[in-house]
């Protein structure tokens, strides 16, 4: 990483293809890893290069691509590549939108995006040391189908490099590939773009015949072999892009558990770049901590938890849970079995427990939602305790209203609160109650009619039934243990 600007590097990012191979209706550099596109990632390392200029080449559904790059970078130059095709064309016509510029010109691609700073500052380094006119970057895989081969002369220097489509069977058996990430020197590039052809199998004006074209001038070509090969990933299919994405996943992992925080499981634990982890938080297995996520320290997340946009305070706790958009207090419990919709604020001490739902509500310090809930739309105080199967009906057919509860108050089991309804600070209210007006501070409020039994109903109304002759026995056995207790007494 640097800081200061390096005015003699420019860095031209392609992304005008289409991704044929991934078969979607979505640019291939929009498909997103580790919460952010493709390209994103290809953004956020071009920045830490603190280069001149980036430039990002862009046709294919130029538009979409095109807002989604500058929304990560506003400073970045979009290009529009021309109908020729090809990733040769897509640099010729990057360079032409800075004429004047001179220095090393770093290529990287849309869809290569776990190469890393440092790696790239040291392909800058050895580029600029050993004057090669290009320096790219190269790796030896198991697999180099669908790459572009390295092709070295027999005193090893790099002669050229072939694509998949183009090579014979000898080439296609070498099994050092081309990343696709190069430094050029500006000049040379400039006149070599303007001598690239398209007679080649796919019909393109190649990036990669700049390498042949330098070294036929006698110029020199240096090629950086990568000790890492899962950096030059390639994504052109829906495979790579799952293997890229666990493949980041693991770094982002280990860099949290480097930092502190205890992952039991990283092969089912997910955590999108954006996300951050104090030290001592312990994350349980099968766990996404997604987006702008901040988890504070000593809180226990997991098992079985998505947590989206969310805040976790200090010592908290969220178990099986899914949450969008909710800030959850120090100290608070979540779950098992809870769904937190946007909007949700736990302050301090609280809890939201076992099958309860809620949406743009603030449950008040140590307040307790425990049992079978939705909360929508509601205020609720200090030291509160909703019985089980509380139910704010915020919707009346036509509009949302709120809810308004206020400090200590406890409601009995199964209230509905049909808003707008406020209650007032220390009330209670009875099992059952429909409360749909009111209840002023300290009242207890009751909403269902007085019980009232008919003794005998189902002996004269059902008799024959298995219930009535139930009734029956036990209407007997009552009598003879009075009978009994009277001659006793
Ligand atoms: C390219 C290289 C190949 C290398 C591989 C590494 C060429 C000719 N081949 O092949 O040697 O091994 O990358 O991943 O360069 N793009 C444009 N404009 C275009 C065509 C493509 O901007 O006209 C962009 C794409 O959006 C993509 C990148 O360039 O981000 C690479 O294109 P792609 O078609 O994926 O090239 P590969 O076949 O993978
Ligand atoms: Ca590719």
């Amino acid at each position: 990483m640097t800081d200061t600007l390096d005015a003699s590097l420019a860095v031209v990012i392609l992304a005008a293809g289409q991704g044929t191979r991934m078969r979607s209706a979505l640019p291939k550099v929009l498909h997103r890893i580790g919460g952010r596109p493709l390209v994103g990632h290809v953004l956020d390392t071009a920045r830490d290069l603190a280069p001149a200029h980036v430039l990002v080449v862009v046709r294919h559904e130029r538009d979409l691509v095109a807002e989604a790059v500058t929304g990560i970078s506003p400073e970045v130059v979009v290009v529009d590549q021309d109908e020729v095709p090809g990733t040769g064309r897509a640099v010729e016509m990057a360079l032409a939108a800075v004429p004047d510029f001179d220095g090393d010109v770093l290529v990287l691609s849309g869809d290569v995006p776990l190469l890393d700073a440092d790696t790239l500052l040291g392909l800058v380094r050895d580029h600029r040391a050993s004057h090669a006119a290009v320096t790219l970057l190269s790796a030896v895989v198991d697999d180099p189908t669908g790459y572009g081969r390295v092709i070295r002369a027999v005193d090893g220097t790099v002669e050229r490099i072939v694509e998949q489509k183009d090579a014979s069977a000898a080439e296609a058996a070498v099994p050092e590939i081309n990343a696709g990430v190069y430094v050029f020197q500006a000049s040379p590039l400039r006149a070599h773009l303007g001598r690239v052809g398209t007679t080649n199998a796919q019909g393109e004006k190649y990036l990669t015949d700049v390498v042949g074209l330098a070294r036929a001038d006698g110029l020199a070509v240096s090629a950086s072999v990568v000790a890492d090969v899962s950096v030059t990933l390639g994504v052109n299919d829906r495979a790579q892009l799952a293997e890229a994405g666990r493949l980041l996943n693991t770094r982002t992992v280990r860099r949290w558990q480097l930092e502190g925080a205890t992952i039991q499981d990283p092969a089912t634990t997910w955590i999108d770049v954006t996300a951050t982890l104090a030290p001592d938080v312990t994350v349980l297995p099968n766990t996404h901590v997604l987006r702008a996520t901040t988890v504070a320290s000593g809180a226990v997340i997991g098992p079985d938890t998505t947590l989206e946009d969310c805040e976790v305070g200090e010592n908290a706790t969220v178990r099986r849970a899914d949450a969008t958009l909710a800030v959850i207090g120090a100290g608070a419990t979540v779950g098992p079995f809870a769904y937190l919709r946007p909007g949700t604020v736990l302050k301090d001490g609280g809890k939201i427990g076992t099958f309860v739902e809620t949406k743009n509500s603030t449950i008040g310090e140590a307040s307790k939602v425990p049992h079978l809930s939705y909360i929508g739309d509601t205020t609720i105080g200090r030291g509160v305790n909703l019985g089980a199967g509380a139910i704010t009906a915020n919707y009346d057919d036509i509009a949302k209203h709120r809810t308004e509860i206020g400090d200590e108050v406890h409601s009995g089991s199964h209230n509905v609160f049909v808003a707008p309804v406020r209650i007032g600070d220390g009330a209670k209210t009875g099992a059952g109650a429909v409360i749909r007006k009111d209840v002023p501070p300290g009242a207890l409020s009751l909403s269902v009619a007085p019980q009232r039994n008919v003794e005998g109903w189902v002996e004269n109304h059902r008799s024959g039934t298995a219930a009535a002759d139930a009734a029956a026995r036990a209407r007997s056995a009552q009598e003879q243990g009075d009978g009994a207790q009277e001659e006793h007494g």
